[in-house]
């Protein structure tokens, strides 16, 4: 099978080296792709969110598969494209990308399946937003409702915090993203991520994972895109699992079938739990990154065999065979990250890394240039890997880490320190 991944980011390249250990794929390129991808796969410039150039690169390409990372060309249409050029594609329509691509349309869906969620307002007029604001108090939650590259999402620990955010969204800080706004109800609680293939009739887990999204160790400072996670999430027991499965996901996609927009792809739902209780914070239509390079350290060669199975309408079929293990990964982001920071600065120590099935560094913002890896982005690098325990996952997670010679990038050293303790 010719396989096509679109995207440039860890997720992508973790995506890529789990495809290319399937015997099935033939030929696998990534568009965009990076540095680490381009050791592994060919990667071709191209507009990815441009429906109409992709469908005609993968038509030139003779690609059987079509595996979409990110959420901006599914929000754009890019799978409707392909899908009507009769090409066989993973991950969902415009209209069910909706689900990350307006926090509104979730909550109606969510209200609609009877899914338990944050209690909330939506806003076009910032005076009404700071009404309600002040009328229901701190800590709160303020969001832009479209797309905001992970960064439309303000926990608002005091009510200062709150106006200021929606002054940001409604003055443009975020686009057309902050043109409606959802209050919602400050949730406590513990957050981890379930991630769940779909094909429109059938949901099928396929990992848990937690995140690190501060900047600083002991989850403090700035958010970002995330600086860590690790694979299974101790807070996600089986019994909450269950609960997640049957009072959030199967109503919600239940839900999308009957307005006539089923879910095909992955669905990331990220929850908040509480006395064994969750609630959705969010959903994602698409991997999370760095979640993702800790899955697909566990999930492997299986991992195409399932998005493959989602994308043909065949998860009732399918079967995902868990290991007892753990994975880890350690994000190496610029110094100055999330907040301004250098690029070109240069890489070195890659090379004598470890490239085995259970230790792999995966490319996030790096490119090439004179056989020396160079740092092109705010998150650069994902030290990953896989042990009988999360220690050992970790162990080897940071002894690559710490192997990598960048003076202008930093990490965290506490990650999975919740489920370490
Ligand atoms: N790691 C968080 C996200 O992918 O949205």
């Amino acid at each position: 099978m010719n396989i096509l991944i679109l995207g440039g980011g860890g997720r992508e390249h973790a995506l890529a080296w789990a495809v290319l250990q399937n015997p099935k794929c033939d030929k696998l390129i990534v568009a965009p792709g990076n540095a680490g991808i381009a050791q592994i796969a060919d990667c071709a410039r191209l507009n990815i969110e441009d429906g109409g150039a992709v469908v005609t690169f993968a038509e030139e390409n003779a690609i059987d598969f079509i595996i979409v990372g990110p959420e901006a060309p599914l929000a754009a249409g890019v799978a409707d494209r392909l899908r009507e050029a009769g090409m066989l594609v993973f991950g969902p329509s415009a209209a069910a990308a909706r689900l990350e691509a307006s926090k509104r349309f979730t909550k109606e869906i969510c209200d609609a399946a009877g899914a338990p969620t944050a209690g909330y307002r939506h806003f076009t007029d910032p005076d009404a937003a700071k009404a309600y604001i002040r009328a229901q108090g701190a800590p709160i939650v303020v969001k832009a409702d479209g797309l905001a590259a992970g960064k439309g999402v303000i926990v608002a620990m005091d009510e200062a915090t709150a106006l200021a955010a929606v002054d940001d969204m409604f003055g443009g800080a975020f686009g057309g993203a902050g043109a409606e706004v959802v209050i919602e109800d400050f949730m406590q609680g513990e957050e981890a991520s379930f991630f769940v293939l779909c094909d429109g009739e059938t949901v099928l887990p396929i990992g848990t994972a937690q995140d690190h999204k501060r900047v600083g160790e002991g989850d403090t400072g700035l958010n970002t895109g995330g600086m860590g996670a690790y694979s299974p999430a101790p807070v996600l027991t089986d019994a909450v699992a269950r609960r997640a499965l049957d009072e959030i996901i199967r109503p919600t996609m239940a839900e999308m079938t009957r307005r006539g927009m089923p879910y095909q792809g992955v669905l990331y739902a990220g929850l908040m739990i509480q006395d064994g209780a969750p609630r959705l914070v969010e959903y994602n239509v698409r991997f999370g990154d760095p979640e993702c390079q800790a899955l697909m350290m566990r999930l492997g060669a299986q991992a195409m065999d399932l998005m493959h199975a989602s994308a043909e309408g065949r998860l009732a079929e399918a079967q995902v065979n868990w290991s007892d293990d753990h994975a880890m990964t350690v994000v190496l982001a610029a110094k100055g990250y999330p907040g301004s920071y250098a690029t070109g600065s240069v890489i070195g120590g890659l090379d004598a890394l470890p490239e085995t099935s259970f230790a792999m560094c995966f490319h996030a913002g790096t490119t090439r240039a004179e056989g020396r890896f160079l740092a092109s982005g705010g998150r650069v690098l994902n030290a990953t890997a896989r042990g009988a325990t999360l220690q050992e996952a970790r162990d080897r997670a940071y002894a690559m880490a710490d192997a990598v010679d960048w003076p202008e990038g930093f990490y965290r050293r506490d990650i999975g320190w919740r489920a370490l303790e």
